[in-house]
């Protein structure tokens, strides 16, 4: 069942309803058998463009290539695209086998290789014993798998799903997750996934389209997005517990990087993974005073929630074994390597040597 997949390329792509344009042009390339996510928060247009690159609704401005052949103009149905939604509209009536074959059956493919094609997803996603039983006999999960196996065995080059595992609970979410990735490698089709979750979009991804309001944030591998924020905004986005972002005020600096901002020192924002941060400073190039005003403990590492001297507050992520304790006075530092500089003005990233 190994499909190739399709090249897709979407250029300077817009939608308005109305007076409101919630897509402002935007712009990415995938391989064949790529696995491409859009994440952004809920509203920023994922959905939109999703719907777009299927043909459900019409672009106002831009052009989708698929294996580079514009296909803007091109009804849906002749776009030859699968589709999963987070609400997987199974047919009540029908069993699993039914609904899966279903789509092979309205495109008059012939029962034994329809009945071949079955066999084979339903081993792949592992459905075999659940084939006879109807929709409403499945948990949520097993009835998200159907809903996969279906577009799976229509073998489309091309395959775009609008944040399939939202309604699932974590555990499920993490096994799907993984499934989702494995039959995009083994079956070499071309993946478009949108979801608002990052740590999904980082865990499955080739290529992460960050988006915010309408627009592209950034564009790249998930290690790019994590270690190379461009903006305020990225380097928010991504990571768990989002990067604190400090005031010059707030941090001891290594001589010279202030100076060597020609904008006014006080719009440099000082950016560092709660990860990143250690406590004791000790030979750290960036440091920071402040007290502890919580500590929760997650087991492998405890966050301890920190204020600074002018009242901001971040987290720092410690991992050693000896605890400060409450409302202590710590310092904290973190090397040159792991320090992100922003401009406060421009959200975009500054200094950067590389
Ligand atoms: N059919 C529509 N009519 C008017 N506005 C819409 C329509 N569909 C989406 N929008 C608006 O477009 C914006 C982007 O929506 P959407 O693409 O669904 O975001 P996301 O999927 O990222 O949560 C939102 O502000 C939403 O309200
Ligand atoms: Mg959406």
């Amino acid at each position: 069942m190994k499909s190739t997949g399709a090249s897709l390329s979407v250029k300077g792509l817009k939608k308005s309803w109305g007076p409101t344009e919630v897509l402002t042009g935007i712009d990415f390339d995938i391989e064949p058998g790529g696995f491409l996510t859009l994440l952004g928060p809920s509203g920023c247009g994922k959905s939109t463009a999703l719907r777009l690159v299927s043909g459900l609704d019409e672009v106002s401005g831009g052009s989708i290539l698929i294996d580079g052949k514009d296909v803007t103009k091109v009804p849906a149905d002749q776009r030859n695209i699968g589709m999963v939604f987070q609400n997987y509209a199974l047919f009540p009536h029908m069993t699993v086998a039914e609904n899966i074959a279903y789509g092979l059956k309205v495109r008059k493919v012939a029962k034994p290789v329809r009945e071949a094609s079955l066999e084979r997803v339903a081993e792949l996603m592992s459905l075999g014993p659940l084939l006879d039983r109807k929709p409403a006999q499945l948990s949520g999960g097993q009835q998200q798998r159907v809903a996969l196996a279906r577009v799976l065995v229509s073998e489309r080059p091309l395959v775009l799903m609008d944040e399939p595992l939202s309604n699932l609970d974590a555990k499920l979410r993490t096994e799907i997750r993984s499934e989702i990735k494995a039959l995009n490698k083994s079956l070499g089709i071309t993946v478009v996934y949108v979801t608002h979750d990052q740590s999904e979009a980082l865990s499955m991804s080739d290529t992460v389209v960050l988006m915010n309001a309408g627009r592209v944030e950034q564009v790249g591998t998930p290690k790019e997005l994590y270690d190379v924020p461009a903006t305020v905004f990225s380097a928010r986005f991504i990571g768990t517990p989002p990067m604190n972002l400090l005031a010059v005020a707030d941090v001891s600096l290594p001589d010279g990087v202030a100076a060597s901002y020609g904008n006014d020192p006080a719009d440099l924002l000082i950016g560092v993974r709660p990860e990143s941060m250690q406590f004791p400073a000790g030979g750290a190039d960036y440091s920071a005073s402040c007290r502890i005003t919580s500590i929760e403990y997650e087991g492998s590492v405890s966050l301890l929630h920190l204020t600074s001297k002018s009242g901001a507050s971040f987290i720092l992520s410690h991992s050693g074994d000896t605890l400060p304790s409450l409302e202590e006075k710590i310092t904290v530092g973190w090397t040159q390597s792991a320090a992100h500089l922003f401009s406060k003005r421009t959200g975009e990233r500054v200094l950067t040597s590389s």
